[in-house]
């Protein structure tokens, strides 16, 4: 097998795992938390970070050598509306990660994070409007990949 499939491969499977991180968070979180389901949460963001991550490197790793070339990919709007869709992505999920990591110090003691209504209200939008800007990505990558703007 050639490096250049398990680079798509890993690039494909990262996503999916983003997807299944988010939308395991999205299910799980409610105010009245118990510790495993608070672990849960905290082990799904670790995932989502590490697969994000991923992503991140076996793009760049297909725009430099595995895909079309990267002037193809430079000149391609679509490339540009993935990556800034990706960033808003991220910026979306700091708040989350933030309050999550935060969660760590009762974790360890055995108890249960204290959570405010408003404050899982805000995290389960931030999650929702991750998972719903992701949904897009692909889409583009889609166009990406078939319309050339060259
Ligand atoms: C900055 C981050 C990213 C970069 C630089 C990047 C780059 C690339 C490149 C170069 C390709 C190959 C396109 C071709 O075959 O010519 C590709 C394909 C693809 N990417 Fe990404 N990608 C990124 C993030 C993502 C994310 C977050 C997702 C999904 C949520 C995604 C989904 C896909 C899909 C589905 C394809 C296959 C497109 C197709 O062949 O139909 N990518 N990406």
């Amino acid at each position: 097998m050639s490096i250049d499939v398990i680079v798509a491969y890993l690039h494909y499977l990262s996503f999916m795992l983003c997807f299944a991180a988010l939308t395991l968070e999205a299910f799980t979180l409610k105010p009245e938390l118990n510790i495993k389901d608070a672990w849960k949460i905290v082990i799904a963001d670790a995932v989502y970070g590490i697969a994000a991550v991923t992503v991140l490197i076996t793009g760049i790793l297909r725009v430099i050598y595995f895909g079309k070339g990267t002037t193809y990919y430079l000149h391609h709007p679509f490339f540009y509306i993935k990556v800034a869709v990706f960033l808003l992505v991220g910026l979306l999920s700091i708040y989350p990660t933030i309050s999550f990591l935060n969660w760590l110090k009762d974790l360890q003691k055995n108890q249960t994070p204290q959570l405010e209504l408003k404050k899982v209200k805000l995290l389960l939008w931030l999650i929702r409007a991750e998972l719903f800007s992701f949904l897009f990505i692909p889409l583009f990558a889609a166009i990406m990949a078939r319309v050339n703007y060259s």
